[in-house]
């Protein structure tokens, strides 16, 4: 017994003058943050490259059956091994994701009124169902300079306060109201609202002037919205635009799921997120597949009905 204890002693190799390498978190503004969270975004955000290509399939919540999300199993599902993390409601995840596809889920957690009423008007669901939903980050919209200001600053907070207790993200979305316009100003405003008030990501558009200026001067990541669908070259370019001025990558979802080929779309988006490809090249590559005759994603699933 005693000779063991040598042996093991002797074996033993502590490193003694060897100094324990410093961890910086890769993500900005998220140093301090507990291990739980670093872990859930680390798993949206690719460690590689420190981007995101989430999928947003989100819209029936407040659109209906949105033109491309009518059926999540035909269009969606396909998609879902190209995306780093998808964003959808707990209804759509239950109903239409099966739970083997191992991505990281941003769950939609902030639910109200709809396109046929004045938006935003929301509360919050409870975090419990997230966790239970193994969400590796919750949305809530916050609409600032909108009617309901106020209360879905409110409905962030209480994501913030409880996601602080269970180690889950949440991502500021900022909404945007039919009269407000889509600049640096605003949109710079309305996402540094966000991330005062805690959010550790946050989700706002791109716009052509300036956004390297909202970027700067909000410190959590930035992911952009795609907005209305584009023609894939436009879409490529604000993708492209957007990461070079700072953005943390996209939550991007009719410019995916609309286009013609959503699968060679996605890869394109991915091609400019994480491999710094330019919007000519990824245009190239989303042409090649689409030439190539790879998997269609949605046309051939309907042909396929
Ligand atoms: C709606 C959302 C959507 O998820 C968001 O708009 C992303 O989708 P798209 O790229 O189609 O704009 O947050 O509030």
């Amino acid at each position: 017994m005693a000779d063991d204890h040598r042996e093991s002693k002797e074996a033993k190799e502590f490193g003694i003058g060897i100094p324990v390498a410093p961890h910086t978190y890769y993500l900005r503004g998220l140093d301090n943050v507990d291990w739980g969270m670093k872990d859930r975004l680390a798993r949206i955000f690719d460690p590689r490259s420190a981007r995101t290509v989430m999928l947003a399939f989100d819209h029936g919540y407040i659109m209906g059956p949105t033109s491309g999300l009518e059926r999540i199993d035909l269009t969606i599902l396909p998609l879902v091994p190209h995306a780093d993390c998808l964003m959808c409601t707990r209804g759509i995840l239950r109903a239409s994701v099966p739970p083997v596809h191992r991505k990281p889920v941003c769950l939609r957690a902030s639910a109200g009124t709809t396109v046929l009423n004045e938006l935003n008007d929301e509360c919050v669901l409870d975090l419990e169902d997230a966790i239970r939903l193994n969400a590796s980050a919750v949305a809530a919209m916050v609409s600032i300079g909108g009617p309901f200001e106020a209360k879905t600053v409110r409905n962030l907070v209480r994501l913030v306060d409880e996601g602080g207790r269970y180690g889950v993200p949440v991502m500021g979305v900022t909404a945007v109201g039919k009269d407000m316009v889509r600049d640096a100003r605003y949109l710079g405003l309305a996402s540094r609202v966000c991330a005062e008030n805690g959010a550790h990501l946050v989700k706002t558009y791109y716009c052509s002037e300036g956004f390297e200026r909202v970027v700067a001067g909000c410190p959590v990541p930035i992911v952009i919205a795609g907005g209305k669908k584009l023609p894939e070259n436009e879409a490529l370019e604000m993708a492209y635009r957007a990461v070079s001025d700072g953005a943390a990558g996209v939550d991007m979802g009719r410019n995916v799921f609309q286009a013609d080929n959503p699968i060679a779309m996605i890869q394109a988006v991915r091609a400019v997120v994480h491999d710094g490809a330019k919007p000519g090249e990824a245009l190239e590559l989303y042409r090649g597949a689409v030439g190539s005759g790879s998997p269609r994603g949605r046309r051939t699933a309907r042909r396929g009905q």
